[in-house]
């Protein structure tokens, strides 16, 4: 069973890895293997109680870090998908003279860099300080250093390598890696014909005499040390190493995507499963029981007896149909948060058939966009007819407000957040033509169909409902403290929370700390359960209510599905305390608003949840008993 699961949980497998269409690259003798570089991400150092230090990405060709440029005119920039630079990568070609099978372990200098300022000294310094890495690519390959698993003894490939050293003796003045150790590994298919199927980097610092003949042996006791008071030279020099490899190209990522510990996935699971046998078994109890014995009560006094005497949700049947306040922004909160929430599981269900692996660079991303664009039609359509079943007349207002008004939030927190990027000299920040390809998305198509979608739900109408309002509202009788909007939020957000924590650990960790994540199995179980537990309990809050009289429930409904946002903020505050120490001022704001934007997205996705199964769940419960 588990041999048939881990595979599918982590679809992590071999073949299913790549897009259709995505062919290797043979390589014959002598052919260049070009080298690409992208962006320096700050890096989890090993040890488990590293902290992330920074969250801003630096352009490897900044002229501060003085790397060698390419020959023959400026860097230029590869292409990339729309996912791939929404989430930092900056490629660009290198001067790196690889060719295939040559120069087997020739030392070779890639250039020397004169005239390094003590500026751009100490701001070497302190990015290896903050654990920045390299990043490079080679035929899709991210170079990795080969590090040993304490656990299990495993070797592994960890992407990215180490800018400097600054342990134990260098923790006053780190060490600058100024040689690079390749080691590429090969696979024959065929003879003649080669591919590349493993990129092994071991950067070294050689310290010394800049000049004169190489000879690309690091000494352990003469470290390139950049003193932050005088200029430098530093020469940079490399080595490949052809090494023959068995792993087929097929294959190639296995080694990369390593899973630290299965087991904490699977507790995760356990975890999420038990609270969903506990919220079934309460929810069987309460609803199933208690409804059924009310609906019989109910029919059966009025067949008996002339007077009728009504208590409980009964009471308030005249009134939970009733006009709520702001119509127009509940229904648009709905219409968005559908739109997400179809989003998030077209794209689970990518990510499940093996599309959205690390090998396809930013296609998460990619695919999320261009799902979140289509699906305005969804978004459109619910909002409209949340909009007319909830009495409101303002049919126009309510279709611009849905395709605008979210996306005017989110591109307003990017761009703030892109200003302090580029006022920290980051590359991160999102250029000005992929912007622009955005906001065209919204406006040419996403906005569009919105509208579309509006004009199929004001056809289809207002949701019929079971039971009429009455002319006069109710007085409301005081509710139970823990029936207050706030209180049941923050209660009810437990459980949706409770089943995701452990899993959310690792989402955060691979956005902000970019480590590679491919459990989209354990993901999309996850997903579900959180879905499931947030409409159930929300359906339960709403049954609360409506027995203590309380009948103002929609917005409730809402705000206990979207209760576990609350808990993510939470969770999100104290991961900062625990995992990240951000030094500067800038990765601090970057935090918080990505933070923000997460917990606004899934506030809106699992109070739209709440919100469409309460919903469900009261016309079921009024349709069932008989009104006279
Ligand atoms: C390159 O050199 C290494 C060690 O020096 C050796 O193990 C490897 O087989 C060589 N590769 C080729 C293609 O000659
Ligand atoms: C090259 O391959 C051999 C055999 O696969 C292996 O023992 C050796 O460690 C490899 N060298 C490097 C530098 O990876």
């Amino acid at each position: 069973m588990l041999h048939f699961l881990l595979p599918l949980l982590f679809a992590a497998n071999a073949r299913a890895f790549y897009l259709p269409g995505a062919a290797p690259h043979n390589f014959l003798r002598g052919d260049q293997v070009p080298l690409f570089v992208n962006a320096l991400t700050p890096m989890l150092s090993g040890s488990d109680d590293a902290k992330l230090k920074s969250l801003i990405n630096y352009d490897y060709y900044n002229s501060k870090f003085n790397f060698c440029p390419p020959k023959g005119g400026p860097p230029q920039k590869q292409p990339e998908s729309l996912g791939s630079i929404l989430f930092g990568d900056r490629i660009f070609n290198s001067p790196y003279d690889i060719k295939m099978l040559e120069n087997n372990g020739t030392c070779q200098t890639l250039c020397t860099q004169r005239d390094v300022t003590a500026a751009d000294a100490k701001f070497i310094n302190d990015r290896i300080r903050e654990d920045y890495a390299l990043n490079w690519l080679i035929d899709g390959l991210p170079a990795a250093e080969m590090k040993l698993d304490t656990r299990n003894g495993d070797l592994f490939f960890d992407m990215g390598f180490n800018l400097g050293n600054d342990d134990g003796p260098l923790s006053e003045l780190p060490a600058l890696n100024n040689h690079y150790e390749i080691v590429l590994r090969y696979h024959e298919p065929v003879p003649g014909n080669y591919r590349v199927v493993g990129v092994l980097v071991w950067p070294s610092s050689i310290g010394g005499p800049q000049d004169g003949t190489p000879t690309c042996e690091p000494d352990k006791n003469n470290p390139l040390l950049l003193r932050e008071d005088q200029t430098h030279t530093i020469r940079y020099t490399y080595r490949v190493t052809w090494n023959v490899s068995d792993t087929p190209w097929a294959t190639r990522w296995d080694n990369y995507l390593k899973i630290f510990d299965p087991r904490i996935h699977w507790f995760s699971l356990v975890n999420s499963l038990v609270i969903v046998v506990f919220l079934c078994v309460m929810v069987s109890m309460i609803l199933l029981r208690s409804v059924s014995r009310d609906i019989t009560r109910y029919n059966a006094i009025d067949l008996s007896e002339d007077v009728q005497e009504d208590w409980g949700w009964k009471l308030v049947h005249g009134e939970v149909f009733r006009t709520p306040s702001n119509p127009m922004i509940l229904s648009v909160m709905v219409g968005n948060g559908a739109q997400l929430c179809s989003m998030v599981g077209v794209t689970l269900v990518f990510a499940l058939l093996g599309f959205l692996s690390p090998s396809n660079r930013g296609s998460l991303a990619t695919v999320m966009m261009i799902c979140w664009t289509f699906f305005g039609g969804i978004g459109g359509y619910l909002s409209s007819r949340v909009y007319a079943s909830l009495g409101g007349t303002q049919r126009k207002k309510n279709v611009f407000m849905t395709a605008t008004i979210l996306p005017t939030v989110i591109f307003s927190v990017i761009f703030l957040l892109n200003l302090f990027l580029l006022g920290a000299g980051s590359s991160g920040a999102v250029p000005f033509g992929t912007m622009l390809l955005i906001v065209l998305l919204w406006f040419g198509i996403s906005a569009p169909l919105s509208a579309v979608g509006a004009y199929f739900g004001s056809k289809h109408g207002a949701i019929q409902h079971p039971v009429r309002v009455n002319q006069i509202p109710r007085q409301i009788p005081p509710a139970p403290k823990y029936l207050r909007p706030w209180a049941a939020a923050l209660l009810s957000g437990i459980l949706p929370f409770g089943a995701a924590f452990v899993e959310l650990y690792f989402v955060l960790s691979s956005l902000f700390a970019s480590r590679a994540y491919y459990a989209f199995g354990f993901l999309a179980l996850t997903a579900g359960i959180v879905g499931l537990t947030t409409a159930t309990v929300s359906i339960l809050f709403t049954y609360f209510c409506l027995c203590a009289e309380e009948y103002r429930w929609h917005w409730r409904a809402f705000l206990t599905g979207g209760g576990s946002a609350f808990w993510l903020l939470a969770y999100g505050l104290f991961f900062w305390a625990s995992r990240l120490s951000l030094h500067s001022m800038s990765s601090a704001i970057l935090y918080l608003g990505y933070l923000f934007l997460l917990v606004m997205l899934d506030f809106l996705i699992t109070g739209t949840i709440g919100f469409l199964a309460s919903y469900w769940a009261v016309r079921r419960l009024y349709s069932a008993i008989r009104i006279d």
